[in-house]
């Protein structure tokens, strides 16, 4: 007898054979329905249980949660809302569980309870629907790159460098075993940093990929970056994973060329790939949505939403382009912007971009030639210069998803702007051999990853699209 997924078993290729599933029971309805979900796919499979035929002390072991082996044969069912079924000869009790102290029951339960259950909370329909879409994601994410030429590139956790230049950084150290953790004044005993030198955990892995891009041409990172930022926000976490893709001989317009497409083209994966977790996550917001104020509420489906997305092009607009607009406009009859833009030159706040977003433009925005005041010291300085090379994407009900420019390719212009920053030479010496070897125009972008899952998944919050959230909350697990 073959041990199949339930996923395979819905297509109906094994009607009439005996099988073996493993699973775990979301219900069991009249000592006959178990309700068995195995994680191939949100869909359970119904197994029909004879109870006189399974013996008293398993029954009573069938509880939502619990761990089955099931063989049986798979029949058409005449039931409602499922074709097929399992006519169950045996059942194994791998491992029980607990009505009285298992949490997650048949019920609805809020995110926030879910959260304080990390480890189990995937159990339920919309944690696994959304873990689906992620993995999903990564993929398409990989395919993407591979089909366009691009190498896969391991950027270092641990780094001496700060890449963005915002002190957002977390220390790596080592604790001093021959002491006490903590001395007299009550500060941590240090033995020393790593091996010496002033270490943390990386906030990008730009810098070394540019290294990377400047010989294998094309490369890509897709790992784990670090920020200490205190930031309490639904979009914010302090560890999240970004894809970093660096280019050689790509100037702003292919970045933006490239970002636009790699963006739709993964999206456009999903929505083939993931439909029965699209549909469910649909249905979940619009649940949602109908307990909100209607103005608060999402114009667009989720699906409809997407699609659109994959179906237009983004709007590309300057910085100085945007401050006009923004200058100009009242967001609302009774409300002004809480940070009204005055002068340019100003950061745009999130309620500035989401006012591009979805109340001007109504579509996805690139936004570009910033203040070069307000970016980063490697962005390419243009020719009037004070604005740079930079551009954010800002996505409806997101805000800032990607953030990338042209870098800075010539030894002179760097080095001033460093000095200016007071960016010491000697930290990045390698970086600038970088523009003293081989140097030419180059550049790239960071997509935030979780930001692309609340995206797809029509998700409020981004600790709900990260198995493990790190934030200043939630670091138990
Ligand atoms: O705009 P950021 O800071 O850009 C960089 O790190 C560049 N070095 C990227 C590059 O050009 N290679 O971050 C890039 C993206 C943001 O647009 C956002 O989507 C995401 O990373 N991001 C975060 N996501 C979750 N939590 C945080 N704390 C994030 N900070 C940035
Ligand atoms: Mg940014």
């Amino acid at each position: 007898m073959r041990s199949v997924s339930i996923k395979e078993l819905l297509t109906g290729k094994e009607v009439l054979q005996e099988i073996i599933i493993n699973g775990w029971v979301k219900t069991f309805r009249s000592n006959r329905f178990i309700a068995l979900n195995d994680g191939s796919t949100l869909n359970n499979i119904q197994c029909v249980v004879d109870f006189e035929k399974i013996d008293d002390t398993i029954l009573k072991q069938i509880n939502t949660g619990a761990a089955l082996r099931i063989s049986g044969t798979l029949v058409e069912s005449l039931g409602k809302g499922q074709s097929y079924e399992i006519q169950v000869k045996d059942i194994f009790v791998h491992g029980g569980a607990d009505p009285e102290v298992y949490p997650i029951q048949p019920k609805k339960h809020s995110l926030e309870f879910l959260r304080e259950k990390a480890h189990l909370r995937v159990r339920t329909n919309t944690f696994s629907a959304v873990m689906r879409v992620r993995s999903a994601l990564s993929f398409a994410i990989h395919q993407y790159f591979r089909n366009n030429g691009f190498y896969y590139f391991h950027a270092p956790i641990i780094t001496g460098s700060d890449a963005e230049g915002a002190g957002e950084m977390f220390r790596v150290t080592t604790l001093d075993e021959k002491k006490p953790p903590l001395d007299e004044q009550g500060e941590v005993n240090f033995k020393e940093d790593f091996f010496g030198k002033e270490t943390n955990l990386t906030v990008s892995g730009q810098l070394e990929a540019e290294a990377y891009a400047m010989a294998l041409g094309k490369v890509y990172t897709f790992g784990p970056t670090f920020r200490a930022e205190n930031s309490n926000t639904s979009r914010h976490l302090a560890e999240f994973w970004m894809i970093e893709p660096e280019m050689a001989f790509f100037d702003l317009d292919a970045n933006m060329d490239l970002a636009e497409d790699f963006i739709k083209e993964v999206l456009k994966y999903v929505l083939e790939n993931c439909e029965d977790d699209l549909l469910f996550l649909e249905k979940r917001l619009l649940d949602e949505e109908k307990t909100k104020p209607q103005a608060e509420r999402s114009e667009m489906p989720l699906i409809e939403k997407l699609k659109f997305i994959t179906d237009n092009n983004f709007k590309r607009v300057t910085y100085t382009e945007a401050i006009e607009i923004l200058r100009n406009s009242k967001p609302n009859k009774k409300k002004k912007f809480q940070y009204p833009i005055n002068e340019w030159g100003a950061d745009l706040q999130s309620e500035h971009e989401r006012y591009l977003v979805e109340k001007h433009f109504k579509c996805p925005v690139i936004l570009f030639d910033y203040p070069a005041k307000i970016k980063a010291f490697y962005m390419r300085l243009n020719e009037d210069g004070k604005t740079v090379r930079a551009m954010d994407i800002l996505f409806p009900g997101i805000g800032e998803i990607v953030g990338g420019s042209q870098r800075e390719e010539r030894l002179d212009v760097l080095t001033k702007k460093m000095d200016a920053l007071n960016i010491p030479e000697e930290e990045l010496w390698w970086y600038l051999d970088l523009r003293k070897f081989g140097t030419a125009v180059h550049s790239g972008f960071g997509l935030g990853f979780e930001r692309l899952v609340l995206f797809a998944t029509g998700m409020g919050n981004i600790r709900d699209v990260i198995p493990f959230p790190r934030t200043p909350q939630n670091a138990e697990f």
